[in-house]
């Protein structure tokens, strides 16, 4: 490190680097934690345990003695907040886990694996704590996607991301630059929306349009803060032996662990059978939301697809066609939003399936939302059918304002168990007909004290909108939209066809919800939430992110 860069960062927080380190930079390892299921928990805990075992290997040999302090904290997500941007006011404050001393940061998921601590604190050793930068696996988008709010769309190949599960490094001055960016609420921070989709993507162009080197002068776009791509993180394990090149021990010294096959279905464990039940698409009553206007087009898509392993399907429209046969919510149709829609195709499913008592899940989708039963069924074998739970894919909308909320994206179908579809026609009410009904959906069930859980491969938008690594590393459940793409291509490629492919691992959720988290505490009625819409704009359906 140049003496004048010591000047320019140091002062505060390197001078102990800078003066031939009087006391040992602290390593921080956090471990980002869902609530639920409890295998992933479980799966935290174990990651936490494998490195502080390491880590008492390393000291007993003393190879690294004194040399830095490692702290390892599994952070469990509060109930709003699951990405790095909103946890960071709490690394910094009370825990004081993130403070002046931190050198580097490494940012894991339960699915995270710390193969080598010792290759990982030598390669830090090996680089400069003193810069503002952050290292992983880098993914790229292959076109301008709306998950990623079109961002870089002339350009979408060039801008790398990190893939979350196989562990990022940060340094410490990054993320106390980004702790105070964040906390000064960010007047002339950019966000790119109140949306939060894909936290990495959006963490990633929140340091490129947010952080300079010198946050006092106007900086070039050539000195922007982009990920950096590290070798020794990687998308799966892969070991040196088999890269040609024995005996150098891993090369990979983080890296993400592919989900297990299916739990609970052919499972011979014992443990998974205690704690999963079997269920097919026959527990499943799929409620598929069309119109008049779609019925040909969308529903025979349906119907040559997905349609052959979902015996319990309905199509709810706003006319009744005896051809199809749909069955009319009698309510119009509007363009965006469909609040009062959904609402009635809650009530008019719980009608239909009255006492049929093999009916444990309902599945709400859109009449182009592309998904696999065999998958769909073996991720809802290990929850709870008896309890409130409520799956998908988890948006956020405004997490970081005290009244926002998480929420299952409707297009890539939203999974609620039977006692709670009941809940949610006894308690949640729609602002205006128009209003978005999943986005209402995850207000009012956050209100109600339920979780939105999110489930790993459920997808909102095709597969052509997600990095092709992070579709092989958690085989998908379902995918929305049809438009430039081959709807049965994706079927039999990316959700197995038929079958659901059993050889491909599957989505393993292998625990149920735990009562405890989900139980409703105080059986309150669902709040007014007609003043808050109003007040965030998202009464009127044009602020709906309708993908
Ligand atoms: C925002 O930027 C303006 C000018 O660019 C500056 O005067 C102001 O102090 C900045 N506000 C904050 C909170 O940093
Ligand atoms: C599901 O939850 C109910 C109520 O909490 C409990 O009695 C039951 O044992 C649970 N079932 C399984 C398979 O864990
Ligand atoms: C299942 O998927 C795997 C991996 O994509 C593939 O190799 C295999 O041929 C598929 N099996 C069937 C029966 O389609």
């Amino acid at each position: 490190m140049s003496s004048r860069m010591c000047v320019v960062l140091g002062l505060l927080y390197f001078a102990s680097v800078c003066s031939g380190r009087m006391e040992p930079g602290e390593v921080l390892l956090v471990i980002a934690c869902p609530p639920l299921p409890r295998q992933a928990k479980d799966e935290c805990f174990a990651l936490s345990d494998s490195v502080r075992k390491q880590h008492r290997q390393l000291e007993r040999a003393e190879i690294f003695p004194g040399d830095y302090v490692l702290k390892v904290h599994v952070m469990q997500e509060l109930f709003n907040y699951w990405t790095l941007l909103d946890a960071l006011p709490h690394l910094r404050g009370q825990t004081r886990l993130l403070n002046a001393r931190t050198e580097w940061i490494i940012w894991c998921q339960h699915n995270t694996r710390v193969s080598s601590l010792r290759g990982l604190l030598e390669q830090l050793r090996r680089q400069d704590s003193g810069e503002l930068s952050f290292h992983g696996h880098a993914l790229y988008d292959s076109e301008a996607t709306i998950i990623h709010h079109f961002s870089n769309y002339k350009d979408p190949q060039r801008f790398p991301y990190p893939m979350l599960s196989a562990g990022v490094v940060f340094t410490g001055v990054l993320l106390r630059r980004l702790a105070e960016l964040v906390a000064s609420n960010a007047q002339n921070t950019t966000l790119p929306s109140d949306f939060s989709i894909d936290a990495s993507h959006e963490l990633a162009r929140f340091i490129y349009e947010n952080v300079t080197p010198d946050p006092h002068s106007g900086t070039p776009v050539s000195v922007r803060i982009t990920l950096k791509s590290a070798s020794y993180i990687c998308p799966t394990f892969v070991s040196m032996r088999t890269a040609g090149t024995p005996n150098r021990g891993p090369r990979c010294m983080l890296h993400a662990k592919p989900e297990e096959p299916p739990a609970g279905l052919l499972s011979t464990s014992e443990h998974l059978k205690e704690r999963c039940v079997y269920t097919t698409g026959s527990h499943i009553y799929f409620a598929i939301k069309t119109c008049a206007k779609f019925h040909k087009e969308r529903i025979t898509i349906i119907e040559r697809t997905w349609a052959e392993n979902a015996q319990n399907r309905r199509y709810y429209s706003d006319v009744a066609d005896v051809g199809i046969p749909t069955i009319s919510t009698g309510i119009p149709n509007v363009q965006t939003g469909h609040c009062a829609k959904t609402m009635a195709i809650l009530q008019l499913s719980l009608k239909d399936i009255g006492e049929q008592m093999d009916i444990r899940w309902l599945m709400l989708v859109d009449d182009d939302t592309l998904l696999s039963v065999p998958r769909v069924s073996a991720l809802l074998s290990c929850h709870n059918h008896t309890e409130f739970v409520y799956l998908g894919q988890r948006y956020g909308y405004r997490l970081r304002a005290p009244d926002g909320f998480n929420y299952h994206t409707g297009g890539a179908g939203i999974l609620l168990s039977l006692p709670l579809v009941r809940l949610i026609v006894e308690r949640c009410t729609c602002p205006s007909a128009s209003a978005p009904d999943d986005m209402i959906l995850g207000y009012c069930l956050q209100a109600l004290g339920v979780a939105a859980v999110p489930a790993a491969g459920m997808h909102q938008a095709r597969p052509q909108d997600y990095a092709e690594e992070l579709l092989l590393l958690q085989p998908p459940v379902s995918f929305h939209k049809f438009w430039n793409t081959d709807p049965e291509y994706t079927y039999r490629r990316w959700l197995g066809g038929s079958s659901g492919n059993s050889s491909v691992p599957l989505a393993a959720y292998t625990q149920r919800v735990t009562a405890a988290a989900l139980r409703l505490h105080e059986r309150q009625p669902c709040p007014v939430v007609a003043g808050f819409l109003q007040e965030t704009g998202l009464e009127s359906s044009g602020k709906r992110l309708d993908l």
